[in-house]
């Protein structure tokens, strides 16, 4: 499912405000637009592209060149699944199936509420504590069709009644 949610350019504005309206500053502006926003829309590059004067296009390329942003909204939490072989070896794929289930979205998508993101992702550097889900920032090691559930407040006992 991908929701736009409606955009309040303020945000941008108040961003925008903060650095001098030069090309130079293309990058800390949409970072800081990406921290704000949880994601880039659309009327906020075109905004950051007439004031800091640099052709929409590069502001596009640099939107989707860096991973870190996003052209789509995000939820509050990003669920990173790796899916890098040792991960897969030990469970991957049935922790991305139950995170996916339980929150009816698939990867690369957002739950309606914006609370959920889910993305596969490929090795994040620590296969010794594989199967690993990232939430944000933070690394889960181990994790287990119930540790999933955990990461996205499902209980055991509601689990168990198919809720
Ligand atoms: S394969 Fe998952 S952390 Fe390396």
């Amino acid at each position: 499912m991908s929701i736009k949610p409606a955009v309040d350019l303020k945000i941008a504005e108040q961003i925008l405000a903060r650095y001098p309206a030069e090309p130079r500053h293309l990058i800390s502006v949409l970072q800081d637009c990406q921290l704000a926003y949880r994601y880039l829309p659309r009327e906020v590059l075109e905004l950051v592209a007439r004031r800091l004067a640099v052709p929409i296009g590069k502001v596009y390329g640099v939107a989707t060149f860096y991973k870190a942003f996003s052209l789509t909204p995000r939820g509050e939490k990003v669920l990173r699944v790796c899916t890098g072989t040792a991960c897969h070896i030990r469970g991957a794929p049935l922790i991305l199936n139950e995170l996916c289930s339980r929150l009816r979205i698939k990867p690369g998508e957002t739950t309606g509420d914006l609370k959920y993101s889910i993305e596969a992702v490929n090795c994040v550097g620590a296969c010794a504590l594989a199967p690993v889900v990232v939430v944000n920032d933070v690394a889960n090691g181990q994790v287990n069709v119930t540790k999933a559930r955990r990461l996205i407040g499902v209980s055991t006992a509601a689990a168990k009644d198919g809720n």
